[in-house]
């Protein structure tokens, strides 16, 4: 079994996941930390305009992705890595909400595989087919209640929440457990605390008097603070 993460993304444009060689996450796949694969699923089509989509059964306006070329492409993603359980992850603006602690538990997750719908989506049969599969786990994910053009910019989303959290990604790690949204001791999630840096006084905004103290127990509580009424404030607003 590998300890490297595997990620494969499923997706009629290939050229959509480009963002993944830039940054943290290209550097982490060109040092051998993660694997990441990009698939066409046109590859997967057997007719000569490549068709992935239909008209809905029971009629109405759109088109729905066709299961047979996913069943294709999501079996032979699965061939490489063959001794993982594999986590299908199917883009929807109709799955459970992405939030940090979801993040964190697909972490945990050595084979990731994410299927990005186009149009009205996939058919859900895949999504039911492979919730039953040996070695497969389900899940249908959406990153906010808004629509997209369809999956690609979630995945990218959700891989980038996922990566940094990985282990040897973010070269300070210490700075992974204060951030934002991160489960506190009480079981809390806070929004982070404001950031300062040099200079000491910009444009007439001075740094707060207490960070220039040297005492850490006092910047701690005064963080916390703060945390607390940007958590509050942000609850507040519609
Ligand atoms: N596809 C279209 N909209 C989406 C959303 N909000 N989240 C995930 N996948 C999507």
């Amino acid at each position: 079994m590998s300890n490297v993460n595997r990620f494969d993304v499923i997706t009629i444009f290939p050229e959509y996941l480009a963002p993944l060689n830039l940054s943290l996450i290209g550097k982490a796949h060109s040092s051998g930390l993660i694997e990441i694969g990009i698939h066409d699923l046109r590859a997967q089509t057997t007719d000569v305009h490549g068709s992935v989509d239909d008209t809905p059964y029971g009629g109405g306006a759109g088109m729905v992705m066709s299961p047979e070329p996913w069943g294709k492409a999501i079996d032979a993603v699965a061939e490489l890595a063959p001794d993982e359980i594999h986590e299908l992850i199917v883009l929807t603006p109709a799955g459970e909400k992405l939030t940090q602690d979801l993040a964190q538990t697909l972490t945990k997750s050595k084979h990731l595989i994410f299927a990005c719908g186009r149009y009205e989506g996939i058919d859900v049969r895949v999504s039911d087919y492979y919730a039953t599969a040996k070695n497969f786990k389900v899940r249908e994910v959406s990153i906010g209640d808004y629509v997209l053009g369809g999956g690609e910019v979630a995945t990218l989303v959700i891989m980038e929440a996922i990566i940094r959290l990985l282990p040897g990604v973010i070269g300070n790690s210490a700075s992974l457990d204060e951030e934002s949204h991160t489960l506190t001791k009480d079981g809390d999630t806070l929004v982070e605390y404001p950031n300062y840096t040099k200079p000491k006084e910009w444009r007439g905004l001075e740094v707060p008097e207490i960070l220039l103290s040297g005492n850490h127990g006092e910047i701690a509580k005064w963080r916390l603070e703060q945390a607390l009424i940007r958590t509050n404030l942000r609850k507040e607003s519609p």
